[in-house]
């Protein structure tokens, strides 16, 4: 697990979109997993401005979204099919059939999950899966307590949840109980995962994720287990890891790693 610590959230959504612009490039047909929430905006926006600006050309790339409340249709403004069309979509040049975005109005939910595993498995997996965090450390819609070891699923929203949800709605009952999730499981098989988390808001779930015991109590904590996960934080997310220095320290002397191996290669060829 490699930690990035970057000042705030414009400088996460720059490092995390390069990341991502980099794996476009070298991989124009690439299947990318794609989360909702206030913390990918600033990624957003700079794939929509590298887009824009330096023609990051998305024709060919295939996404697939963690999750859609159930209940809600994709015209509805607090839907996640609307906001992605709003904050990414309309504004770059996805081929819209290669959007994924599970369904909220399934009247076979269950069905439906299955197919869209599928689905992702037909594409060859996800190749690279951006991902936010809640405040008590879900990830997707999967709340504490969820197994670590869950698929795409059918899911009932805690009340920290919906009461955060709250402030998009006209009022607290309006907001939906329930959604269709990517499980732990079915997100642990991404190759590689970008998990980003700006404000102090996150700092404990971002603490006990990284440092803290795998509990399905923070159901990030899973993420010790893959292979190639990268936590993109802003100083204030950072602020309760205890190993703040060190992650600091890596990160700044691990470029020295080619200067390394290309000095072994000379010596090596007799250079
Ligand atoms: C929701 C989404 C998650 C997201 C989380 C945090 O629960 N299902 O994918 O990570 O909210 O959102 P925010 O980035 O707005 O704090």
């Amino acid at each position: 697990m490699e930690v990035i610590i970057e000042k705030g959230p414009e400088d996460v959504g720059r490092r995390t979109a390069n990341m991502m612009a980099d794996a476009i490039l070298r991989n124009p047909s690439i299947v990318l997993g794609l989360p909702t929430g206030n913390s990918p905006l600033v990624v957003y926006k700079e794939l929509i401005r590298k887009h824009k600006e330096g023609g990051l050309d998305f024709s060919k790339v295939i996404s697939f979204n963690l999750d859609e409340y159930l209940g809600l249709p994709p015209t509805h403004p607090q839907s996640y099919h609307y906001f992605m069309a709003s904050n990414l979509f309309d504004h770059i040049n996805v081929d819209r059939s290669n959007v994924h975005v599970p369904s909220g109005l399934s009247i076979d939910p269950e069905g439906f999950c299955k197919s869209y595993e599928e689905d992702i498995k037909r594409h060859g997996g996800i190749a690279l899966q951006l991902l936010g965090i809640g405040r008590d450390g879900h990830i997707a819609f999967n709340e504490p307590g969820s197994s670590l070891g869950s698929r795409t699923r059918v899911k009932t929203l805690t009340k920290e949840t919906i009461d955060d949800n709250a402030r998009f709605f006209k009022n607290a009952d309006e907001v939906p109980r329930f959604a269709i999730t990517m499980g732990v499981g079915a997100i642990m098989e991404a190759k590689k995962i970008l998990l980003i988390a700006t404000g102090k808001s996150k700092a404990q779930a971002i603490a006990d994720a990284v440092e803290g015991p795998i509990t399905q109590m923070n159901t990030a904590s899973i993420l010790q287990l893959h292979p190639d996960t990268v936590f993109i934080l802003d100083e204030e997310a950072a602020g309760n890891l205890k190993r703040r220095d060190c992650y600091r320290w890596i990160q700044e002397n691990k470029h020295q790693v080619n200067d390394v191996l290309s000095r072994q290669i000379k010596k090596r060829l007799g250079m």
